[in-house]
């Protein structure tokens, strides 16, 4: 008996459980994960902590690793070295226990085009041995798709398609979902109404999310804690609210002498929260000042102000600093 424990998930109850003797503060907690093809490293050293109940986006340029890592936490590829842990356990050795619990799109589903959707997920549910009569009608209910529609799959749109291939990745209603860009292809609305349920399936019905996308603004959105892939390595992880303070307002200030006015700065207004940014660039973090008061006492003290005003980073800004200017979408 495995001390993860998890007890057997019921259909009928949208709340699947895991036992209390399961003690692991993140649902996904990667350690030195590493991935190579040949002599190139893919996945680098990347530690990624998915906290339970949460909507995790990792967010990566194309060929940033993302995939890679979902499939090795999925054990869709091998791991080179490094460890994965699900539900507070290794997977290694532990696949059969802990695989039934998590549901996910790799890539696109292979469905049937010959059949409904119903009639697919009927399929899958019969290979999952799914005893639930209504799991197939709980799932499509989850995103919105009408149950025993007789429209066949070939006809779907590729908003019906992503949708189905969620309702499959929680037919099971599994605790953790693995999410490898839903959005992709789809239109403006399309992707406002899938953040819809993915929050949906976060918030009313618990599940825990690994999310991934190369679109900032998407991510930026809909998750509650953020991963920074970059070449393969987790540059930045941390809450989305965290990010939004650290890309707080400021004072940009230009000025003939950047030392004099810090000089100024601290002894006149007693200001600590600057940084020198060049020879005549400063950012005054304290926002509540009164700016024309500075100019007038920078000016009578002969230092000449080009500029001066409110300022704020945009996120891009910020994952534009940190990926070495290339930022991410
Ligand atoms: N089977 C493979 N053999 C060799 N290289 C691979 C293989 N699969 C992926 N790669 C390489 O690994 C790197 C990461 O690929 P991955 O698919 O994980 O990126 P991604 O972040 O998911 O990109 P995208 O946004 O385009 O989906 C890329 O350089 C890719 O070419
Ligand atoms: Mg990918």
């Amino acid at each position: 008996m495995n001390n993860i424990n998890i007890a057997e998930t019921n259909q009928n109850s949208k709340k699947s459980r895991i036992t209390k003797a399961a003690n692991y503060d993140s649902v996904i907690k990667t350690k030195q994960l590493t991935k190579k093809y040949g002599d190139q490293r893919v996945v680098n050293s990347v530690n990624l902590h998915v906290k339970k109940g949460r909507i995790y986006g990792l967010l990566g340029r194309n060929g940033a690793g993302k995939t890679t890592i979902m499939k090795m936490i999925l054990g869709l590829t091998p791991i080179t070295s490094g460890q994965v842990d699900v539900f507070g356990q290794n997977i290694k050795g532990h696949e059969k226990s802990i695989y039934p619990h998590i549901g996910a799109i790799i890539e696109t589903p292979g469905f049937y085009p010959n059949l409904t959707g119903t009639e697919n997920l009927e399929i899958f549910a019969k290979l999952r041995e799914l005893n639930s009569p209504n799991a197939v009608k709980n799932a499509l209910e989850v995103v919105g798709l009408p149950y025993k529609d007789k429209k066949l799959f070939s006809k779907y749109s590729l908003g019906m398609k992503q949708r189905l291939g969620i309702a499959n990745a929680i037919l099971h209603n599994p605790e953790l979902l693995i999410l490898d860009e839903p959005t992709n292809g789809l239109d403006p609305i399309g992707i406002a109404e899938m953040r819809d349920f993915i929050k949906n399936l976060s918030v009313l019905h618990e599940k825990t999310i690994l999310i991934s996308s190369h679109i900032l603004s998407e991510i930026s959105l809909l998750a509650d804690d953020i991963g920074i892939l970059h070449r393969g390595v987790l540059l930045e992880e941390s809450s989305m609210s965290e990010l939004e303070r650290k890309n707080s307002k400021y004072i940009l200030m230009q000025v003939s002498d950047v030392q004099k006015a810090a000089l100024i700065l601290a002894k006149q207004f007693n200001i600590k929260n600057y940084a020198l940014k060049d020879n005549h660039t400063l950012h005054i973090y304290d926002t509540a000042l009164d700016v024309g008061e500075i100019n007038k006492a920078l000016v009578t003290q002969n230092i000449t102000v080009f500029s001066s005003g409110l300022c704020e980073d945009t996120l891009e800004d910020y994952f534009k600093k940190i990926t070495g200017g290339k930022g991410i979408a």
